[in-house]
């Protein structure tokens, strides 16, 4: 490295948590130097090359970790769902309701009726709570529109959100998320609509960086699926699955055949669907909240994705329906406690293997030179305190692209 080295910022004073490789790879005493909204230095403090930095931040201790990335989320979408709620504490199952026209269905009657302005400011607030919890990138799905305009509806709000807040915004196209009312008892049907109509005109108009679908007995099976997938890789866009939720269909094996960026829920996956995913290295994106929220008692195959190297991510699955969740950092403490992760590999889940669930490690997720400069600074003396806390605030001071962002949206 030519030296001086010129930044625009530089903070000391903090132990620095890279997550390199998913691993803490603690710096104690560390430093960070940004250049036009890069990490172009990190080290000790006491190995600060010749410097000159336009500002100085001493940080006085405290943990520095990458921002969170929350990899799976529902956030845009009308109405709520407490009613429901109310029902399956009543004993009512989700799979019932879902055939009675709820669930998923309602949300749907709702969000059509929304207009964009209106999703887009319920959005924001319930984005709001995730922020404020050190979140600096966010993936949001459609599939609460499940006809054409709706869903490119909710797309064009995604993109207005990624415009509108200090956070990069993902967005991914779940049309194949339930059966529309109006293709009832034919899903491939619907399944044509998506791969001949929509999906072209999202990629057309940009307004999807991914697809996904829904692969289970209330939803779509493994061949339209695959039929989704193939549509999706001739327009180049990357896939993802929600699969082995409720049932074991090997959803999570035929994503891994389209190298999917990830599987997600994965509670009924079979150590074959690990080994497949291994090879494919399609993250394993785990739900804690979904599998609370619906008393679910198989847990996902924990052991076997380490035992073959499926990286594994934590995230909110914020939805209306099944997992009503506004804190990812209760997330990562459920995904301990709920599924036996160690601190470390929760916060590589909502670190390194979130970024690659999206697709965007090689610029996010650790904090390495050449990397994005988003960070948060943590009151805190150790990183696995972030996951120990249930619930309270933290209050973080969260680095954007280099700069520092508002606590306030
Ligand atoms: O990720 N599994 C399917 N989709 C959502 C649930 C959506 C809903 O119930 O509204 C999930 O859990
Ligand atoms: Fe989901």
């Amino acid at each position: 490295m030519p030296f001086p080295l010129n930044c625009d910022t530089l903070w000391s004073g903090a132990t620095v948590v890279t997550m390199r490789d998913g691993k803490y790879h603690e710096i104690l005493d560390g430093a960070l130097a940004v250049k036009h909204g890069k990490i172009v230095w990190l080290g000790p403090r006491s190995e600060i090359p010749d410097i000159t930095a336009q500002q100085h931040h001493h940080l006085n201790g405290g943990v520095v970790m990458p921002g969170f990335i929350d990899c799976h989320t529902h956030l845009i979408f009308g109405g709520d769902r407490s009613a429901e709620f109310e029902k399956r504490l009543n004993g009512v199952s989700y799979a019932q309701i879902a055939a009675e026209g709820g669930g998923i269905l309602s949300t749907v009657r709702a969000t059509r009726k929304a207009s964009e302005d209106e999703l887009l400011q319920s959005a924001r607030q319930r984005l709001s709570c995730l922020l404020a919890e050190g979140v600096t990138s966010v993936e949001i799905k459609s599939g609460y529109g499940l006809d054409i305009d709706n869903e490119i509806k909710m797309l064009r709000v995604i993109r207005q959100l990624g415009e509108q807040i200090p956070a990069d915004v993902l967005a991914t196209c779940l049309a194949a998320h339930a059966v529309p009312p109006e293709f009832s008892g034919d899903a491939d049907g619907w399944v044509s609509v998506v791969c001949e109509q929509l999906l072209p005109r999202v990629k057309q108009q940009n307004l999807a960086d991914a697809v996904d679908a829904f692969c289970e007995h209330l939803a779509f099976s493994p061949a339209q699926t695959e039929r989704v997938f193939r549509a999706a890789r001739e327009l180049g866009l990357p896939v993802k699955l929600h699969a082995e939720q409720l049932s074991a269909l090997a959803g999570s094996s035929l994503a891994a055949r389209f190298n999917a960026l990830s599987a997600d829920h994965l509670e009924y996956a079979t150590e074959d669907d690990a080994r497949a995913m291994a090879a494919s290295q399609t993250v394993a994106v785990l739900l804690p909240g979904a599998f609370y929220l619906l008393r679910e008692k198989q847990h996902p195959p924990v052991a076997a994705f380490r035992k073959y190297g499926v990286p594994m991510a934590i995230a909110s699955d914020a939805n209306p329906g099944t997992s009503p969740a506004l804190s990812l950092r209760l997330m990562l403490n459920m995904a301990c406690t709920l599924f036996g992760l160690t601190p470390e590999e929760a916060l590589a889940g909502v670190t390194l293997n979130a970024a690659k669930a999206l697709g965007i490690h090689t610029s996010h997720g650790s904090l390495e030179v050449g990397k994005v400069a988003n960070f948060v600074h943590w009151p805190v003396a150790r990183p696995a305190e972030l996951v120990y806390w249930l619930g309270g605030q933290l209050p973080c001071t969260v680095i954007y692209q280099g700069e520092k962002r508002e606590s306030s949206l």
